[in-house]
């Protein structure tokens, strides 16, 4: 690794109690219990019922003799009334803890619901960085994709209906106290959604260890996560019942996310998020997976020892080579793995069309995942890299 001596930097030490491995779900009623709870409010979507997942959490809150009051409209990207509706729904059935159940969207909306709990007003007016004052309800993290890494960030992102735009909390407060990462959950997920979700694990990794906030602690993180989902992503995808594979991208998605929390992201995350706003809603994986490859063609030349640092956690050869190549190669790699893995080839086949080229640019551009990007981007950047993703 790289070591600068000039450089000084901030780690966020994750305040989450991490629980990780097969079966660890079952344990918790015993984690509501010891944090203080007696009746959970699960939040989750309807996918994870037809799963089988919420018969085996409930039968584990009822072996535990543990309450608990379900509700699970989520729906991906969900909006900012259905987390005040279910914050009214909360207050209304006495729980004292919050469950989240599902992908990012439902550990999200869960994370909202507990903060908003315990602090006035909906959830607009805490839009952006650290507003959230009071503590929120303990909150319990079970992810069933491995992908946002929502089960160890402090951020919480959502639609804001009024726009149609996705915003996001950003707090301290609002990390789970728990997180379940059981990676049975993760067996029956669909091919395409095994696909997208851990390519956007890939890019929390890739931005953050190459962007200008990295820094040492978080690198290690995100170039054993770059790793693992290099090895094992192609084998989630293709053969879902492989355990080893799905523990793989489960620990991968975690040690990204907690990787960039201190770190921010990068251009694809800049475009992620208008991408998935107003009518256009390319769901977050995909607009990641699309986008990737084409932001790390720009990145590579600005800071190539990062993308060789990348290349070699992807298992490339590349000590022989010229710094470029060898940074170049981890572009040809990932572009690889998301065709393997069947991701669309470009934006076009969501919808995405270049009269949104501007709009979506422009709102982009705002995100403060644009200053930390390791090349310089202006908007006309910004408009070429969309435009290669089409
Ligand atoms: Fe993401």
């Amino acid at each position: 690794m790289h070591i600068d001596a000039s450089q000084i930097f901030n780690f966020l030490p994750v305040p989450t109690d991490i629980h990780f491995g097969c079966g660890v779900v079952r344990s918790l009623g015993d984690r509501i219990r010891s944090l203080g709870g007696t009746k959970a409010f699960l939040v989750t979507d309807p996918g994870v019922r037809a799963a089988g997942i919420l018969e085996e959490i409930t039968a584990a809150l009822r072996a535990a003799a543990v309450d608990y009051t379900i509700c699970e409209r989520v729906k991906p990207d969900s909006g900012s009334a259905l987390i005040d509706e279910a914050t009214a729904e909360l207050k209304q059935s006495g729980a004292d803890a919050v469950v989240g159940i599902g992908g990012g969207s439902s550990l999200d909306t869960a994370k909202a619901v507990a903060a908003l709990a315990a602090n006035p007003g909906g959830a607009l007016a805490y839009v952006g960085l650290h507003k959230i004052r009071n503590h929120p309800l303990p909150m319990i993290a079970i992810p069933t994709t491995a992908g946002t890494g929502s089960e160890v960030t402090l951020w919480a992102v959502f639609t804001d209906e009024s726009k149609g735009l996705k915003v996001a909390i950003g707090s301290a407060l609002i990390y789970p106290a728990v997180a379940l990462c059981d990676p049975e959950l993760t067996l029956s997920l669909p091919p395409h959604l095994t696909a997208s979700t851990g390519m956007d694990a890939m890019a929390h990794a890739i931005e953050c260890c190459t962007n200008n906030a990295c820094q040492p602690i978080s690198a290690a993180l995100a170039l054993r996560a770059i790793e693992l989902i290099g090895r094992n992503l192609r084998s989630a995808v293709l053969n879902g019942r492989n355990r080893q594979a799905r523990y793989a991208m489960m620990l991968a998605a975690a040690m990204a996310g907690i990787a960039m929390n201190p770190t921010r992201l990068g251009l694809a995350h800049a475009l992620a998020m208008p991408l998935g706003s107003w009518d256009i809603r390319v769901p977050h994986g995909m607009a990641l997976a699309i986008t990737l490859p084409a932001v790390m063609e720009f990145n590579y030349l600005a800071e190539p020892a990062r993308f060789v640092e990348v290349s070699r956690a992807l298992g490339e050869p590349v000590d022989d080579l010229p710094p470029l190549e060898a940074a170049r190669r981890a572009v040809h790699v990932v572009r690889s793995l998301a065709r393997d893995i069947g991701i669309p080839k470009g934006l076009a086949e969501f919808g995405v069309r270049e009269e949104h080229v501007e709009p979506i640019v422009a709102e982009a551009m705002k995100s403060g995942n644009v200053p930390v990007n390791p090349r310089r981007a202006c908007a006309e950047d910004l408009g070429r890299i969309l435009r290669q993703a089409l």
